[in-house]
């Protein structure tokens, strides 16, 4: 027999579950275990030929250290059941399998169908990972795979959010938002320990599922409810007189990420905001030249300076014979840069649809929390959000004391203006 006896709340909502669940607990409500046996009575309940069933956190060290126990404790009574701990791969009797996967890799889902998905703390997961690649492998004729997204909110730029109101009166969709006095999860005198002991915008979000406190350990989270509340994200079009700089961040392993900037004034305005995977730089030059705009000064990391292995040439050189002549902005240190770029935001006018996912990253960019310290850690986290902040802050420092677009004069070597 399976060692789960529901709490009330996770009854009901196994009662009222529909096709797509979205369920914002309060910390500690229950989320991951309810969503464990959500997953494993959906793989042992299908009638499809060969179940599959995915488990979903952020990060796949998160999925194992979160979840690879709890599925092996729920398990384990099952007759035959298997473990493949390397992939983190639970083979259960009859062809069903359940896998543990992180967002930070989810092209590794690409081309496989799933019955039913558990996306844990769905806020923390880059925008694509639920239309690019799982909701495409829930489609399959006769299948027809089921969701259920968990998490405690995050503000309101992500898909979490977005999924928390389209399930409102969406057919199919169904929500439930539980705070710490909903559940009796947390003993009441834990409940008000807890209450005193946390910083209010914590115990807003942790425990109150409030989505409209203040990020926890967000840098530019401020800065960004500002230019929101200021109207100056939103339609930003491209002044053609003016030129246009861009700020890059390059990735190796991760995205490379171009903002493209226009400068009027004190003004700075993103009209764009591209990410390329898996794109040498010679094709993302030519996609930044199909623009046909006037371009500026062009800011990139310090790391453009490096020789490649292979070709013996920096990227700088590469990018200098594909006629783009790349400034290399001065390693100022990672704090100083966030301090530049927190200076730079107020002044910036976003394009909503141009910038996209830029914009999310800047809300959310954030230091990770640390279990063992139980507390933020100053290094930001490397997630998907790091490329797009990180772009910026080129721009950011690149710029700074100075007004891209005017030429400093110079005398012989000499800068005098
Ligand atoms: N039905 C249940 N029966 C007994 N214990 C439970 C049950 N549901 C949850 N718990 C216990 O409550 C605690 C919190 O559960 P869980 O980790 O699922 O919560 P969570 O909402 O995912 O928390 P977090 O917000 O930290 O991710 C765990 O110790 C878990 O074992
Ligand atoms: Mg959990």
């Amino acid at each position: 027999m399976i060692p789960y006896e529901p709490r009330l709340h996770q009854r009901q909502a196994w009662e009222q579950r529909q096709r797509f669940n979205v369920l914002v607990w309060h910390r500690r409500a229950g989320k991951t275990v309810y969503a464990i046996n959500w997953l494993l009575r959906q793989i042992l309940e299908c009638t499809a030929p060969n179940p599959r069933g995915a488990y979903l956190a952020p990060q796949f060290k998160q999925a194992k250290r979160i979840a690879w126990t709890m599925l092996k404790q729920f398990t384990l009574p099952i007759p035959g059941c298997r473990y493949l701990e390397q992939e983190l791969r639970c083979v259960l009797p009859g062809g069903r399998e359940i896998w543990l996967l992180g967002a930070d890799n989810p092209d590794a889902l690409r081309g496989i169908y799933l019955d039913a998905c558990v996306l844990d703390e769905v806020a923390q997961m880059a925008p694509r990972t639920w239309g690019e690649v799982i909701r495409p492998a829930l489609s399959d004729l006769g299948r027809e795979g089921q969701a259920l997204m968990i998490g405690t909110p995050f503000g309101m730029a992500n898909e979490f959010h977005r999924f928390y109101q389209l399930a409102a009166d969406t057919p199919g969709w169904t929500r439930s938002l539980l705070t710490v006095h909903d559940t009796g999860s947390i003993a009441p005198a834990e409940v008000e320990a807890l209450q005193r002991e946390t910083r209010p915008e914590e115990w807003q979000q942790e425990y109150l599922c409030s989505f409209s406190a203040a990020i926890r350990g967000a840098f530019y989270a401020r800065e960004m409810q500002d230019a929101e509340q200021q109207g100056r994200i939103g339609a930003v079009p491209r002044d053609p007189l003016l030129p246009v700089h861009t700020s890059w961040d390059l990735g190796m392993a991760n995205r490379t990420v171009v903002w493209l900037l226009q400068v009027h004034g004190s003004q700075v305005r993103a009209i764009g905001c591209r990410a390329y995977a898996g794109t040498g730089l010679p094709d993302i030059v030519a996609d930044l030249d199909s623009l046909k705009y006037k371009w500026g000064r062009h800011y990139a990391p310090h790391d453009a300076k490096v020789r490649e292995l292979g070709s013996g040439k920096s990227r700088q050189e590469i990018a200098a014979s594909l006629g783009m002549a790349w400034e290399i902005v001065p390693e100022v240190g990672l704090q100083s840069g966030i301090e530049a770029t927190r200076a730079l935001i107020p002044r910036m006018w976003f394009d909503r649809e141009g910038c996209g996912d830029g914009i999310s990253a800047l809300q959310l960019y954030r230091t990770e929390w640390d279990d063992e310290r139980r507390g933020f850690s100053a290094a930001p986290l490397h997630d998907w959000t790091s490329d797009y902040a990180d772009s910026l802050r080129m721009f950011a420092v690149g710029s700074q004391g100075r007004e891209p677009g005017r030429e400093p004069i110079r005398y012989r070597d000499k800068v005098v203006a």
